[in-house]
């Protein structure tokens, strides 16, 4: 059929054209963002899951419901090498000059001005890679001690506070959260500790691994009571047909039940994949309905592109000894295992696996379900594993 009609969308953040199975957590959040606009305490969303489950394209379809709501939105992306308050800065201060042009001089949006000039001037001591001017006088002695655990507090209070005085909300969405530095998440934690005490409108929303809850635990104790961490996981086998059929029933074409059954055996229900997949057979059937026999062979085209894309990308970040240790993992099978069994594949000592251990959790390839246990962070990664490498005895 016409790839240009191709309704289906495989990639990081493409939104997919029937996003399925979110009604939960969508209402969690409608819920959440009218409580914060009523001065209602309400615990802020993280939400967590495996690599292409859906959790970009589902904090975008928050960021659009909180805009739709009244708030005004800033969405940055975490990641391994940059810091937070840089990634910060350049959105508060686009936030800021607008309400300040809005009719009447307000107190508060010019102090919020002030604390995000001392702020800047404290980022800039530590990091000198933001020269972001802001034509104000810097409020000495407000969020520029250069400790981000008190300066971000201070920072947050006072935007929820311009943001109070020009009756308007705001809600911020990070995504890959588990990329910040301990300091910068528990100084988020205290921010948003802080702003929930002063009822502020100001709400977080934020997508990760799942090793996010373990995170914010140790950044701060009390994070399980400021925050929810909904698990974004595969879809149902239900919803899955949903996410094939609804696209193509809009274009005309129809799914056989046996091509719906075999797709969602292959992919698990993993959304990134029921993309590839729906996407790939549309292209290869001649019309509708789409067969098992289309499926069948469709999954030869995939495999490859799968294993060229999204696991290669991920293969290719890997050091030679986290390659065997992954590889000696694939060996376990799905699910979560104890690292002694990988050091029992390897003859070795487990102690001796701690720092590629660790290596990989901060490299977000694996993560630890729950004490003393790891799980791969990317869904069938076991199988590419041994695709990879097939002779476990080699590594
Ligand atoms: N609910 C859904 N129904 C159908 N398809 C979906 C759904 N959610 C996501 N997808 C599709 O899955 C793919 C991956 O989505 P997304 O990039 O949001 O995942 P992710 O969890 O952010 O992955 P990563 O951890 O790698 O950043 C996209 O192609 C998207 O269109
Ligand atoms: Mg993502």
């Amino acid at each position: 059929m016409d790839p240009i009609h191709n309704p289906f969308s495989p990639g990081a953040g493409s939104p997919p054209p029937e996003l399925v199975g979110r009604d939960p957590d969508l209402e969690q959040a409608r819920i959440l963002l009218g409580r914060i606009k009523l001065k209602r305490s309400e615990k802020s969303l993280l939400l967590t899951g495996l690599r292409g489950v859906g959790k970009t394209v589902l904090l975008k379809e928050i960021e659009s419901l909180s805009k739709k709501n009244g708030y005004r939105t800033i969405f940055i992306e975490a990641h391994e090498n940059k810091r937070l308050g840089p990634l910060l800065i350049p959105y508060l201060r686009a936030l800021l000059f607008d309400l300040d042009r809005q009719a009447g001089v307000n107190d508060k949006v010019k102090r919020a001005l002030a604390v995000l000039r001392s702020f800047i001037g404290a980022v800039k001591l530590t990091v000198h890679d933001v020269s972001i001017g802001i034509d104000i006088e810097p409020e000495k002695g407000s969020a520029d001690s250069g400790d981000l655990e008190i300066d971000l507090p201070s920072l947050f209070v006072a935007i929820g506070e311009a943001a109070e005085a020009r009756k308007c909300a705001v809600a911020l969405l990070i995504d890959e959260l588990q990329y910040l530095s301990p300091k910068e998440l528990g100084a988020l934690i205290m921010a948003m500790h802080k702003v929930q005490q002063y009822q502020l409108p100001l709400v977080l929303f934020a997508a990760g691994l799942p090793t996010l809850p373990g995170l914010a635990g140790e950044a701060k104790s009390y994070s399980e009571r400021l925050f929810s961490f909904p698990d974004i996981g595969a879809l149902s086998s239900r919803d899955a047909a949903r996410a094939l059929e609804e696209p193509a029933q809009a274009a005309g074409v129809a799914f056989d039940p046996e091509a719906l059954e075999e797709i969602y055996r292959l992919t698990k229900g993993y959304p990134y994949f029921i993309q590839e997949w729906g996407y790939q057979v549309w292209n290869l059937a001649p019309g509708s309905p789409i067969t098992l026999q289309i499926v069948q062979d469709a999954t030869a085209e995939v495999m490859p592109r799968l294993d060229e894309n999204f696991f290669r990308v991920r293969f290719d970040r890997l050091t030679p000894s986290e390659k065997n240790f992954l590889r000696a993992m694939a060996e376990l099978g799905p699910g979560a295992h104890r690292i002694g069994e990988v050091a029992d594949i390897l003859k070795i000592k487990a102690t001796s696996l701690s720092p590629v251990r660790s290596d990989l959790i901060k490299k977000g390839m694996i993560y630890s379900p729950s004490y003393g246990e790891i799980a791969f962070t990317v869904p069938l990664f076991d199988e590419f594993m041994i695709r990879a490498i097939p002779d476990c005895s080699l590594v």
